[in-house]
């Protein structure tokens, strides 16, 4: 059975059109990229997404950086797709991830740290209906 998981490709990286670069990655790695789109969150829709960390202290920057610029959301199918993604991208802090990794070559920071996957296959599906609606997404 193939899994789904949510990918985001952050404000930093669109900033620096590196999206490709990160496609490139992900699809060498052997994860479809099975729905993508380019958006701009609003503060509501970042602070609902992120609602887990509300009480963190990182919160209220995490949302002010996640909503600075656009981001590309994708739903990533592979048959290990959520474990294979965080070692796609890489440690959270990119000064503890492995190179080769997609932080390990382009996150400025813990918090600049490129892309988002999902951490769960249960949050894996509450974040990909997040934002995509079963048609949206074409395996
Ligand atoms: P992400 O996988 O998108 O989930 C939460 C994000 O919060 C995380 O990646 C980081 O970009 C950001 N963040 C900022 N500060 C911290 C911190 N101290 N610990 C963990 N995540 C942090």
């Amino acid at each position: 059975m193939e899994e789904q998981t949510l990918s985001i490709i952050k404000p930093d990286a669109t900033k620096r059109s590196i999206t490709g670069k990160i496609n490139n990655i992900i699809e060498e790695a052997g994860l479809k990229i099975v729905a993508q789109k380019r958006i701009h969150l609003t503060r509501e829709q970042a602070e609902k997404f992120y609602s887990v960390h509300a009480e963190k202290p990182f919160f209220k920057d995490l949302v002010n950086y996640m909503i600075s610029g656009p981001i590309v959301v994708q739903v990533l199918q592979a048959s290990n797709a959520v474990s294979l993604y965080r070692s796609v991208m890489g440690a959270t802090n990119p000064e503890e991830a492995k190179s080769g990794t997609i932080r390990a070559e382009f996150a400025k920071s813990l918090e600049a740290n490129s892309v988002h996957g999902s951490d769960s296959d249960e949050n894996a599906n509450i974040e990909i209906s997040f934002f995509f609606k079963a048609e949206e997404i074409v395996g």
